[in-house]
């Protein structure tokens, strides 16, 4: 793993953008991994950003989604379906069939997971996965118990996540309580991980992540176990790692990293 500390939320997300660009331009059948969510955002607008000026391309890119929400339709404002569409889709370059979302409207949502994991396989699997990380420690809306070979599936978010989310809808109340998720399995079948983390409120729970034991109770540490995943973070949310010096010190050091210092 290779954590990444940058000065500023904006630093971090520009950092995350120019990894994204370099792996398309690299291959430009690249099959992307992608999250939604505030963190997501910044993201998003430095690709497009990428797009309208330096002309990145994503003619050619396919796209999977880690989740979607139980019983929402594509065109609900609060569906990641539709996050994805404003955000990113309809901003760049890329052909709408290539990008797929589990479909939380399926009247057989056990096939639709079984018919989601069988198209990334389909589609020669991840190349890169995008990921953030939820108060709970989920990465997709793998919440805490998520096994740690767990496929795509329906899951019930945790309360933890309810509460950071419940904003977005306007209340807790008006929140659905289930949603359709990569498995914590998916995610590390993915052949690169990046991990994008942003303020103080994350600060806790990266540090467990990242230096804590591997644990069902907090998925994103099992990214621990990923050959090639990268954690970014910004000052605030590196805030309580024990090994930040020595994390930026590889990143001031390793050749690797030279062209985004
Ligand atoms: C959403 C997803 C979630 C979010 C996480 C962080 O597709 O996969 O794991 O990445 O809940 O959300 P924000 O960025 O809103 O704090």
């Amino acid at each position: 793993m290779d954590v990444i500390i940058r000065p500023t939320k904006e630093e971090a997300a520009h950092l995350v953008a120019r990894l994204l660009a370099k792996a398309v331009k690299a291959k430009p059948h690249t099959v992307l991994g992608l999250a939604t969510g505030n963190t997501m955002e910044q993201v998003y607008q430095q690709l497009v950003k990428l797009h309208r000026e330096e002309k990145l391309d994503f003619s050619l890119c396919r796209t999977f989604n880690l989740d979607e929400y139980v019983g929402l339709a594509p065109d609900d404002p609060h569906s990641y379906r539709y996050f994805m569409n404003s955000h990113l889709f309809k901003k760049v370059n890329i052909d709408l069939r290539n990008t797929h979302l589990p479909n939380g409207m399926a009247a057989d949502l056990d096939a639709e997971c079984r018919a989601y994991e069988y198209r990334i396989q389909e589609f020669g699997g991840i190349d890169l996965q995008l990921l953030g990380i939820g108060r709970a420690g989920h990465i997709g809306f793998n919440e805490p118990l998520s096994a740690l070979r767990s496929r795509t599936r329906v899951k019930a978010l945790s309360p933890v996540t309810i509460e950071q989310n419940a904003p977005l809808f306007g209340g807790a109340e008006k929140m659905p309580r289930r949603a359709i998720t990569m498995g914590v399995g998916t995610i590390l079948d993915s052949r690169r991980c990046i991990l994008l983390a942003t303020g103080a409120g994350k600060a806790g729970i990266i540090a467990k992540a990242v230096e804590g034991p591997i644990t069902a109770m907090i998925s994103a540490s099992t990214l621990q176990l990923h050959p090639h995943c990268t954690v970014v973070v910004d000052d605030e949310a590196a805030g309580q790692l024990k090994g930040a010096d020595y994390y930026r010190w590889i990143f001031e050091n390793e050749p690797e990293w030279e062209e985004f210092r």
